[in-house]
Protein backbone atom coordinates (compact mmCIF):
# COMPACT_ATOMS: atom_id res chain seq x y z
CA UNK A 1 0.00 0.00 0.00
CA UNK A 2 1.04 3.65 -0.94
CA UNK A 3 2.34 5.77 1.98
CA UNK A 4 1.10 9.28 2.06
CA UNK A 5 3.54 11.95 3.32
CA UNK A 6 5.56 11.44 5.95
CA UNK A 7 4.36 10.60 9.46
CA UNK A 8 4.74 13.07 12.14
CA UNK A 9 6.92 11.06 15.20
CA UNK A 10 7.10 12.33 18.41
CA UNK A 11 9.86 11.55 20.74
CA UNK A 12 10.34 12.57 24.14
CA UNK A 13 13.16 12.63 26.86
CA UNK A 14 13.71 12.89 30.67
CA UNK A 15 15.89 14.54 33.06
CA UNK A 16 15.34 15.64 36.79
CA UNK A 17 17.12 18.32 38.74
CA UNK A 18 17.37 19.44 41.89
CA UNK A 19 15.71 23.50 42.86
CA UNK A 20 14.78 25.33 45.98
CA UNK A 21 12.52 28.51 45.64
CA UNK A 22 9.95 30.63 46.82
CA UNK A 23 6.34 31.55 46.40
CA UNK A 24 6.09 35.25 48.17
CA UNK A 25 4.42 37.98 46.72
CA UNK A 26 6.36 41.05 48.28
CA UNK A 27 2.70 42.77 48.88
CA UNK A 28 1.97 40.68 50.91
CA UNK A 29 3.03 39.92 54.61
CA UNK A 30 4.07 36.35 55.97
CA UNK A 31 0.45 35.24 57.07
CA UNK A 32 -1.11 36.69 53.52
CA UNK A 33 1.73 34.67 51.88
CA UNK A 34 1.62 31.42 53.82
CA UNK A 35 -2.14 30.98 53.60
CA UNK A 36 -2.40 32.07 49.71
CA UNK A 37 0.57 29.63 49.29
CA UNK A 38 1.41 26.95 52.01
CA UNK A 39 4.77 25.39 52.48
CA UNK A 40 5.96 27.21 49.16
CA UNK A 41 6.24 30.54 50.88
CA UNK A 42 8.70 29.06 53.21
CA UNK A 43 11.83 28.46 50.85
CA UNK A 44 11.40 24.23 50.25
CA UNK A 45 13.88 22.07 47.95
CA UNK A 46 11.91 19.78 44.97
CA UNK A 47 13.49 17.52 42.62
CA UNK A 48 11.72 18.18 39.29
CA UNK A 49 10.80 16.34 36.73
CA UNK A 50 11.16 17.48 33.04
CA UNK A 51 9.83 15.64 30.06
CA UNK A 52 10.41 17.11 26.65
CA UNK A 53 8.70 16.49 23.53
CA UNK A 54 9.85 17.09 19.94
CA UNK A 55 8.03 15.67 16.72
CA UNK A 56 8.71 15.59 12.66
CA UNK A 57 9.30 13.18 10.22
CA UNK A 58 11.89 10.10 10.81
CA UNK A 59 14.98 11.03 8.92
CA UNK A 60 17.30 8.50 6.82
CA UNK A 61 18.81 7.43 10.13
CA UNK A 62 15.49 6.49 11.48
CA UNK A 63 14.92 9.32 14.19
CA UNK A 64 13.32 11.83 14.58
CA UNK A 65 16.44 13.65 15.98
CA UNK A 66 18.39 12.06 18.24
CA UNK A 67 17.39 11.73 22.05
CA UNK A 68 21.02 10.93 23.58
CA UNK A 69 23.02 13.75 21.86
CA UNK A 70 20.97 16.51 20.72
CA UNK A 71 18.17 16.59 22.63
CA UNK A 72 19.77 15.62 25.98
CA UNK A 73 22.82 18.06 25.03
CA UNK A 74 19.97 21.24 24.60
CA UNK A 75 18.82 20.10 28.03
CA UNK A 76 21.49 19.99 30.02
CA UNK A 77 22.99 23.52 28.18
CA UNK A 78 19.54 24.98 28.76
CA UNK A 79 18.32 23.98 31.46
CA UNK A 80 20.29 21.71 33.97
CA UNK A 81 23.59 23.81 34.09
CA UNK A 82 21.16 26.90 35.25
CA UNK A 83 19.00 25.15 37.02
CA UNK A 84 20.03 21.99 38.42
CA UNK A 85 20.80 23.17 42.47
CA UNK A 86 19.64 26.76 42.07
CA UNK A 87 17.12 29.07 44.20
CA UNK A 88 14.87 29.56 41.22
CA UNK A 89 13.62 32.91 41.95
CA UNK A 90 17.09 34.22 41.56
CA UNK A 91 18.24 32.41 37.91
CA UNK A 92 16.32 33.91 35.11
CA UNK A 93 15.41 36.87 34.07
CA UNK A 94 11.37 35.72 34.02
CA UNK A 95 11.39 35.30 37.50
CA UNK A 96 12.22 38.70 38.84
CA UNK A 97 8.41 39.58 37.62
CA UNK A 98 6.64 36.09 37.89
CA UNK A 99 7.26 33.53 40.44
CA UNK A 100 9.05 30.28 39.40
CA UNK A 101 5.93 28.33 39.36
CA UNK A 102 5.72 24.64 37.38
CA UNK A 103 3.23 26.51 34.73
CA UNK A 104 6.09 29.02 34.53
CA UNK A 105 9.14 26.97 34.46
CA UNK A 106 7.38 24.56 31.83
CA UNK A 107 6.99 28.15 29.68
CA UNK A 108 10.29 29.46 30.26
CA UNK A 109 11.86 26.31 29.34
CA UNK A 110 10.12 25.65 26.45
CA UNK A 111 11.52 29.45 25.65
CA UNK A 112 14.95 28.28 25.65
CA UNK A 113 14.95 24.80 24.02
CA UNK A 114 12.60 26.30 21.12
CA UNK A 115 15.45 27.74 19.92
CA UNK A 116 16.93 24.50 18.85
CA UNK A 117 14.36 22.15 18.98
CA UNK A 118 11.11 21.32 17.37
CA UNK A 119 9.04 21.13 20.72
CA UNK A 120 5.85 20.15 20.71
CA UNK A 121 5.37 19.93 24.95
CA UNK A 122 7.35 20.55 28.00
CA UNK A 123 5.90 18.76 30.79
CA UNK A 124 7.84 19.97 34.50
CA UNK A 125 6.69 17.72 37.05
CA UNK A 126 7.08 19.47 40.50
CA UNK A 127 5.92 16.91 42.83
CA UNK A 128 5.13 13.70 42.24
CA UNK A 129 1.39 14.40 42.29
CA UNK A 130 1.22 18.07 40.59
CA UNK A 131 2.73 18.82 36.88
CA UNK A 132 2.45 21.45 34.51
CA UNK A 133 2.47 21.18 30.42
CA UNK A 134 3.22 23.76 28.16
CA UNK A 135 2.59 23.53 24.39
CA UNK A 136 3.35 26.69 22.52
CA UNK A 137 0.27 28.42 22.81
CA UNK A 138 1.21 31.92 23.81
CA UNK A 139 0.33 32.46 27.33
CA UNK A 140 -1.73 29.47 28.54
CA UNK A 141 -0.81 26.01 30.12
CA UNK A 142 -2.09 22.92 31.55
CA UNK A 143 -1.80 22.16 34.88
CA UNK A 144 -2.65 18.49 37.05
CA UNK A 145 -2.82 17.84 40.09
CA UNK A 146 -3.34 13.93 41.14
CA UNK A 147 -5.82 12.96 44.38
CA UNK A 148 -6.64 10.08 45.60
CA UNK A 149 -10.05 8.74 47.65
CA UNK A 150 -11.49 5.64 49.12
CA UNK A 151 -15.24 4.16 48.25
CA UNK A 152 -17.15 0.98 47.95
CA UNK A 153 -19.68 0.54 44.73
CA UNK A 154 -21.67 -2.34 43.46
CA UNK A 155 -22.23 -2.28 39.61
CA UNK A 156 -25.99 -3.44 39.10
CA UNK A 157 -28.70 -1.68 36.98
CA UNK A 158 -31.64 -0.94 39.07
CA UNK A 159 -34.52 -2.79 37.82
CA UNK A 160 -32.61 -5.87 36.55
CA UNK A 161 -32.47 -9.44 38.29
CA UNK A 162 -29.48 -10.58 39.83
CA UNK A 163 -28.64 -13.09 37.39
CA UNK A 164 -29.03 -10.33 34.35
CA UNK A 165 -26.53 -8.22 36.94
CA UNK A 166 -23.88 -10.85 36.81
CA UNK A 167 -24.20 -11.14 32.75
CA UNK A 168 -22.76 -7.94 32.37
CA UNK A 169 -20.88 -6.84 35.23
CA UNK A 170 -19.68 -10.00 36.88
CA UNK A 171 -18.48 -10.14 40.16
CA UNK A 172 -18.53 -6.14 40.46
CA UNK A 173 -22.72 -6.77 40.60
CA UNK A 174 -22.11 -9.26 44.15
CA UNK A 175 -24.86 -7.66 46.48
CA UNK A 176 -22.81 -6.37 49.36
CA UNK A 177 -20.68 -4.23 47.20
CA UNK A 178 -16.82 -3.71 47.34
CA UNK A 179 -14.08 -1.31 47.53
CA UNK A 180 -11.25 0.63 45.65
CA UNK A 181 -8.93 2.95 46.44
CA UNK A 182 -9.21 5.72 43.36
CA UNK A 183 -6.95 7.99 42.34
CA UNK A 184 -7.88 11.21 40.50
CA UNK A 185 -5.93 13.36 38.61
CA UNK A 186 -7.70 16.67 37.51
CA UNK A 187 -6.54 19.27 34.51
CA UNK A 188 -7.38 22.83 34.38
CA UNK A 189 -6.18 24.80 31.24
CA UNK A 190 -5.99 28.90 31.36
CA UNK A 191 -3.13 31.84 31.18
CA UNK A 192 -0.31 31.86 33.05
CA UNK A 193 -0.44 34.38 35.66
CA UNK A 194 2.03 37.32 34.86
CA UNK A 195 2.70 37.56 39.12
CA UNK A 196 1.79 34.65 40.08
CA UNK A 197 3.49 32.41 37.00
CA UNK A 198 0.61 30.39 37.84
CA UNK A 199 -1.99 28.97 35.93
CA UNK A 200 -4.28 28.04 39.38
CA UNK A 201 -2.58 28.66 42.87
CA UNK A 202 -2.12 25.27 44.72
CA UNK A 203 -3.51 25.62 47.67
CA UNK A 204 -7.06 26.85 46.18
CA UNK A 205 -7.37 24.03 43.51
CA UNK A 206 -6.37 21.20 45.51
CA UNK A 207 -9.11 23.04 48.55
CA UNK A 208 -12.01 23.17 45.60
CA UNK A 209 -11.37 19.97 44.49
CA UNK A 210 -11.32 18.21 47.74
CA UNK A 211 -14.29 20.48 49.18
CA UNK A 212 -16.56 20.37 45.86
CA UNK A 213 -16.04 16.37 45.12
CA UNK A 214 -13.45 14.35 47.28
CA UNK A 215 -15.21 14.95 50.81
CA UNK A 216 -18.13 13.61 48.90
CA UNK A 217 -17.02 10.59 47.78
CA UNK A 218 -14.12 10.07 50.36
CA UNK A 219 -14.98 6.88 52.52
CA UNK A 220 -18.89 6.44 51.10
CA UNK A 221 -20.45 3.41 49.60
CA UNK A 222 -21.39 5.44 46.33
CA UNK A 223 -24.63 3.42 45.55
CA UNK A 224 -26.24 4.66 48.96
CA UNK A 225 -24.04 7.35 50.16
CA UNK A 226 -24.00 10.34 46.79
CA UNK A 227 -27.45 10.92 45.82
CA UNK A 228 -26.67 11.48 41.74
CA UNK A 229 -25.65 7.54 41.88
CA UNK A 230 -28.68 5.90 43.35
CA UNK A 231 -29.90 5.83 39.66
CA UNK A 232 -26.73 5.58 38.22
CA UNK A 233 -24.44 2.70 37.84
CA UNK A 234 -21.14 4.03 39.72
CA UNK A 235 -18.87 2.43 37.33
CA UNK A 236 -15.74 4.46 36.32
CA UNK A 237 -16.96 5.70 33.34
CA UNK A 238 -20.01 7.58 35.44
CA UNK A 239 -17.68 8.38 38.07
CA UNK A 240 -15.66 10.02 35.77
CA UNK A 241 -18.59 12.16 34.22
CA UNK A 242 -19.38 13.06 37.60
CA UNK A 243 -16.41 14.54 38.54
CA UNK A 244 -16.29 17.33 35.62
CA UNK A 245 -20.06 17.89 35.84
CA UNK A 246 -19.35 18.70 39.46
CA UNK A 247 -16.25 20.59 38.96
CA UNK A 248 -16.29 22.20 35.55
CA UNK A 249 -18.42 25.28 37.25
CA UNK A 250 -16.66 25.98 40.41
CA UNK A 251 -13.35 25.43 38.61
CA UNK A 252 -14.70 29.04 36.52
CA UNK A 253 -13.85 31.00 39.98
CA UNK A 254 -10.36 30.35 39.82
CA UNK A 255 -10.18 31.29 36.15
CA UNK A 256 -9.52 28.41 34.48
CA UNK A 257 -11.69 26.06 32.57
CA UNK A 258 -11.43 22.01 33.40
CA UNK A 259 -9.32 20.24 30.68
CA UNK A 260 -9.58 16.65 31.93
CA UNK A 261 -10.38 14.19 34.03
CA UNK A 262 -8.34 11.12 34.46
CA UNK A 263 -9.84 8.85 37.14
CA UNK A 264 -7.50 5.20 38.01
CA UNK A 265 -10.21 2.60 39.65
CA UNK A 266 -7.15 0.19 39.74
CA UNK A 267 -3.41 0.44 38.61
CA UNK A 268 -4.96 -1.28 35.16
CA UNK A 269 -8.57 0.09 34.33
CA UNK A 270 -8.08 3.79 34.28
CA UNK A 271 -11.14 6.55 32.26
CA UNK A 272 -10.59 9.58 31.24
CA UNK A 273 -13.11 12.17 30.18
CA UNK A 274 -12.37 15.70 28.65
CA UNK A 275 -13.91 19.23 29.73
CA UNK A 276 -16.31 20.81 27.02
CA UNK A 277 -15.01 21.91 23.96
CA UNK A 278 -11.79 20.09 24.59
CA UNK A 279 -10.31 16.51 23.33
CA UNK A 280 -11.53 15.23 20.13
CA UNK A 281 -15.22 14.33 20.93
NI1 LIG B 1 -15.26 -2.04 41.27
Amino acid sequence: MARGGAARVAVSRYAEFAVSYCHRLPELDGVQNGVRFGAAARSPGATVGLWVTVAGPVDAYGMVVNLSTVVKGAIAREVLGPLDGAYLNDVWPEFETMLPAPESLAWAIWRRLARSLDLVRVRVQWRPTVWADYGGEGMDALLTIETQFCAAHRLSMPGLSLEENYAIYGKCARPSGHGHNYKLAVTVRGPIDPRTGMVAELVAFERLVNEVLVEELDHSFLNADVPHFAMVVPTAENIALYARDRLAEPLRSLGVELYKIRLYETDKNVCEVYGEGYGKD
